[in-house]
């Protein structure tokens, strides 16, 4: 059996010219210089690709946490790496690759908002999985919506730290992943 594949790279470059449409427009009239903090590691190819679109003046700044463990969320969160920028009264704009429970964005929200009191938080996803969401958030700017609960991998995506650097987003097979596991057990 193949992978199906989600988004093949011509798809990919389609939906992050239309997310910096959005933000285009957003912030083209203000005077305002909006920091993006990206959330590692996953977000890391769409903050790349999407800074590139963006024209208006903004700063960034990278987050991590995890919550992950093999292909599902285990919903406890770790924070890893805090921003260095100074967001008090700024606007942010928090790009993450994909909503799936909720709960990561939830905490970074709040732990944001709590520590640093920036003026505005918006968010922005590459992917808005719907079926597991486990607290109500609404992000502000979506690329994709999801509407089945699939396990991906590509693009930022990861199986266990795998797969990040694929330039398409694809469910893999069991197959696919039998064999990521036999080669994490030998490095
Ligand atoms: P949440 O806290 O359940 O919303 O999960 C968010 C985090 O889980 C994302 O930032 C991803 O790193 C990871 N994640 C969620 N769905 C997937 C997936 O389909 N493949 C790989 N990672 C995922
Ligand atoms: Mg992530």
């Amino acid at each position: 059996m193949s992978p199906e594949i989600i988004l093949n790279k011509e798809e990919i470059d389609e939906v992050i010219t239309e997310v910096a449409n959005k933000l285009n427009n957003f912030y083209k009239d203000s005077d305002r210089i909006p920091v993006l903090i990206g959330v590692l590691k996953g977000a890391l190819p769409f903050m790349m690709d999407l800074i590139k679109k963006l024209t208006f003046d903004l700063e960034m700044d990278f987050i991590q946490v995890t919550s992950y463990s093999g292909t599902s969320s285990t919903g406890v969160i770790h924070l890893k790496k805090d921003i260095t920028t100074n967001i008090k009264d700024r606007d942010v704009i928090i790009v993450e690759d994909i909503v799936d429970t909720g709960l990561t964005l939830n905490y970074l929200k709040q732990y944001i908002q709590l520590n640093y009191s920036p003026r505005d938080i918006k968010i922005c996803c590459f992917v808005d999985k719907k079926p597991l969401r486990k607290v109500q958030l609404e992000p502000d700017i979506v690329g994709v919506t999801m509407t089945q609960a699939k396990f991906l991998v590509g693009y930022g995506f990861d199986y266990n730290e795998i797969g990040r650097n694929i330039d398409y987003v694809f469910v893999p097979t069991k197959k696919q992943l039998e064999e990521w596991d036999r080669k994490l057990k030998n490095n």
